[in-house]
């Protein structure tokens, strides 16, 4: 239940998280009737990669808590279907692990810490595993309040609370996984010697005291120096962030409001996505994500001005029922929604889709 919690919730009133998946409810798909959709094309490309579909893997954290296989599950379920896997700072296998689970793009979510050099140094350990691009998250500037989490007591690493005492006991298993085998373990930060020294009252603390409120652009400028490669900015809304990720040296946006988990009331991506491709939609691709779950949620991201979508509990939930299996169950249903959307709308490539394809509803 604990788990559970962590997963699905967000934060403060979770308007956010309602929101996300409800805004997709106010957009209507128009089908243009009678046009050849004998074959789809789903095929596309974002940073340079091509790719089998329009949707790709969201970094999500220590994916060991859901599943036991963790990140590799969803590495090989990512390389079946043709897409790309992104792997958290956060994560519970590391960057070197993650390139030798599976043969698909793979993006690394990065944070600026505090201490440049352990961000020099994941940038360092990207490149030697041709991570195909960085992804910065800039909407956690300080954790979201999650009050699920709090309830439940699994805002960092698990915490002891009588309320879930009784779900523990049953998953005995699993928490001996986590306690014995320290499943959670932020991998990625430990590996990191320098890094590994300073860690003294746990890992989550030593992230906490390393995310750096004073970040700005001029430290997105830096990092995209550093790296040189595909530079992604994760949870940017405004046509004005987007422009100044441009700017500083970005390739691509993520709208995004971490799925609801941290500023409440933030807007849906969805509704960003088309004043943000109207002005920048030549300098920077566009990344939808959050509140995706069904296949037409796609086609409208895609049809407002969207390169791609991006998806998070929607693998998330196929990890914890199934591991590799679950996650590959969940992303046939999704792509097989987007196909059947694409069908019905009368649209046989994704390159086509445009703003004749969707409307607001009046
Ligand atoms: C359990 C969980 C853990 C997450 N961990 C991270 C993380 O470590 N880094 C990050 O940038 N985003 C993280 N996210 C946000 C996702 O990358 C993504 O933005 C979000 O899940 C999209 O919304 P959706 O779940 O509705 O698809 C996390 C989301 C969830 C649900």
């Amino acid at each position: 239940m604990p788990v559970f919690h962590y997963l699905d919730g967000g934060a403060d009133d979770e308007l956010t998280l309602a929101r996300n998946t409800d805004a997709f409810n106010e957009y209507e798909l128009l089908p243009s009737q009678l046009s050849d959709v004998s074959h789809i094309d789903l095929k596309t490309t974002i940073f340079g990669q091509a790719i089998d579909w329009p949707v790709m893997i969201s970094p999500t954290g220590a994916s060991k808590l859901f599943h036991r296989d963790g990140e590799t599950a969803v590495v090989r379920a990512a390389e079946k279907f043709g897409t790309i896997y992104s792997l958290s700072t956060v994560g519970t296998t590391t960057i070197e692990d993650v390139a030798r689970a599976g043969n698909c793009p793979m993006m690394y979510q990065i944070y600026v810490f505090k201490d440049r050099g352990l961000t020099d140094n994941f940038i360092e350990r990207c490149k030697a595993q041709n991570y195909a691009a960085l992804c910065l998250t800039v909407d956690t500037p300080v954790a979201g309040n999650r009050e699920r989490d709090h309830v439940y007591g699994l805002s960092a690493a698990p915490k002891f609370r009588w309320r879930s005492a009784l779900s523990f006991v049953r998953h005995a298993d699993w928490l001996a996984r986590v306690i014995l085998r320290k499943d959670l373990e932020m991998v990625n930060i430990t590996s990191d010697d320098h890094a590994a020294r300073r860690v003294k009252s746990g890992v989550m603390d030593y992230i906490n005291s390393q995310l750096d409120r004073s970040l700005t652009w001029r430290d997105v400028e830096w990092l995209a120096g550093r790296w040189s490669g595909p530079l992604v900015i994760k949870g940017l809304l405004t046509v004005e962030d987007c422009r100044k990720a441009a700017d500083s040296g970005a390739t691509a946006v993520m709208l995004s409001n971490h799925g609801g988990r941290q500023l409440d009331s933030a807007p849906a991506p969805v509704d960003c996505i088309s004043a943000v491709a109207d002005a920048l939609r030549d300098r920077l691709e566009i990344i939808c994500d959050g509140g995706i779950r069904r296949g037409n949620h796609v086609v409208k991201a895609l049809a407002l001005g969207a390169n791609v979508c991006s998806i998070g509990r929607g693998y998330l939930f196929g990890l914890a029922a199934g591991g590799q299996a679950g996650v590959e169950r969940a992303l046939t249903l999704l792509h097989s929604e987007v196909e059947r959307t694409m069908a019905l709308v009368g649209c046989n490539s994704v390159s086509k889709l445009d703003r004749s394809y969707v409307q607001k509803r009046h």
